[in-house]
């Protein structure tokens, strides 16, 4: 049968496995080191004690009918275990006693006893009758409590140091545990912080050598998936480039032909395939941009970007867009003009996001909606939002639009499902994060990048 060192389940405990197997050992071998030296020291105590008592009495015994026994007090019969020495007459009646408080008759039997008398407890010798004609009888009693304080003093002193042992060790482990934890914590940050456009090993210093083997398949796990993304990145961008050819071929050839077509059905539907073209042009190029900007070191290098020169020229470049869609497009910032908002970020990338999520609020409300671009900052940190006024997306799939080729279902308005993925990649280049909300005031979605 196997035993189970960590209980069945997501969080088993290091700690508390180490702490539910060792502190019973440390118990069970306190208390047997404690029971095994009660054992032992009673035998040698009583050993050695019941010698003495012997010798006591039979000492006493050669001596004359004015034998002198030195007085007691109850002190010393309790505390110190004094032998307690009581001479009788061979018909039994007490002659002498050290302690004549106590008061026990003559054992008939010669030898070793345990007496009782009241709730005290008594270990007597009675002597051997030598010879006929002997004239006394010796008893020497001991305190039986004596005897078993001094084996129990003894028992305590072995389970002092278990009883030391037990808080400390239970310290020192919870110390180890909390170190290899900090360990595994280092380790699951590193892995934390990877996406897939920094995939790096995860660096084995420091990681205790039983770890060792998880962080190592691990990080040939994250060797494979960085091949898998780059090989997923290569085909993307292969693809997009080999496409990219035939479309602008046919586009071209599209516009040579736009004069052969007099105006009608036939022209009507020209354009359509001409509008059609041309999205299927502007899917590739989106194809391209994004499995460019993902390919590791493609980027431009960061440099201080004015947040606020960004978003101007973004709405100077889609005021056409929302002017066509007759939308009041407004940016407000949130100190003067001199106070630039600056940003370190590779060029282009914040462009990137800004232009998605204003295009994204200027395509997906409606005709004579109202778009407000603000600029935040808090405390080094900044925000940007762009608010509309349109229909806002489900609550259940504000998650999935992120995804690539991700389209709300329903929509009209033409799109790859692209834009916000690009966006995001680019925002996370510049260590920020894009997060959409639904507006609460009214209808209209709220996007907003962040510096994290
Ligand atoms: N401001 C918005 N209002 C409503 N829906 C939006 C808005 N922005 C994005 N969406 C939804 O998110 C989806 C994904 O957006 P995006 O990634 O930019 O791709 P695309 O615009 O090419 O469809 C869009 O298809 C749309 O349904
Ligand atoms: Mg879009």
């Amino acid at each position: 049968m196997m035993i189970h060192v960590f209980p069945s389940g997501p969080l088993c405990s290091l700690r508390r496995a180490l702490l539910v197997w060792l502190l019973p050992v440390f118990v069970l071998v306190g208390g047997a080191s404690a029971g095994i030296a009660y054992w032992s020291y009673n035998q040698m105590v009583s050993t050695f004690m019941d010698n003495q008592m012997e010798m006591l009495a039979e000492s006493l015994l050669v001596h004359g009918p004015d034998i002198m026994v030195p007085a007691l007090t109850g002190d010393q019969v309790h505390e110190w275990g004094a032998y307690v020495v009581q001479v009788f007459d061979t018909n039994g009646q007490l002659l002498k006693s050290s302690w004549p408080e106590l008061k026990t008759t003559l054992q008939t039997d010669d030898g070793f006893h345990d007496l009782r008398t009241g709730d005290m407890r008594w270990h007597v010798y009675t002597t051997a009758v030598k010879d006929v004609g002997a004239a006394r009888r010796i008893q020497v009693l001991q305190s039986g409590e004596f005897r078993q304080h001094l084996a129990a003093g003894r028992a305590w002193t072995a389970i002092a140091p278990v009883i030391v042992l037990l808080p400390l060790a239970t310290l020192i482990l919870w110390c180890v545990v909390a170190v290899v934890s900090r360990a595994v914590g280092v380790i699951a940050r590193q892995a934390s912080a990877q996406d897939e456009h920094s995939i790096a090993e995860l660096s084995l210093d420091r990681v205790p050598k039983e770890i060792a083997p998880l962080v190592i398949s691990f990080n040939s796990l994250l060797t494979r998936l960085r091949d898998a993304f780059a090989t997923q990145r290569r085909f993307v961008q292969d693809a997009a480039h080999e496409l990219r050819t035939p479309i602008t071929a046919v586009s071209l050839q599209l516009e040579n032909l736009r004069g052969d077509f007099a105006p009608g059905a036939a022209a009507q539907r020209f354009d359509q395939l001409e509008a059609g073209v041309q999205r299927a042009q502007r899917l590739v190029d989106q194809l391209l941009r994004l499995s460019r900007q993902e390919a590791v070191g493609a980027e431009a290098a960061p440099r201080p970007v004015n947040v606020n020169d960004v978003l101007r020229e973004s709405i100077n470049a889609l005021i056409a867009l929302a002017d066509q869609r007759g939308i009041d497009l407004g940016l407000e910032t949130s100190g003067g003009p001199t106070d630039a908002a600056m940003l370190t970020c590779a060029s282009g990338d914040l462009r990137s996001v800004v232009d998605n999520m204003i295009e994204n609020a200027l395509r997906y409300s409606p005709e004579g909606a109202v778009v407000d671009v603000r600029v935040m900052s808090h405390q080094g940190k900044l925000a940007i939002e762009v608010a509309d006024t349109g229909a806002g997306i489900p609550e259940e799939l504000l998650g999935r639009v992120f995804d690539r080729f991700f389209r709300v279902p329903g929509t009209d308005v033409r799109g790859s499902g692209l834009g916000l993925a690009i966006a995001q990649s680019a925002a996370q280049r510049c260590g920020m994060r894009i997060t959409l909300r639904n507006r609460t005031d009214r209808s209209g979605l709220i996007a907003r990048v962040e510096t994290l």
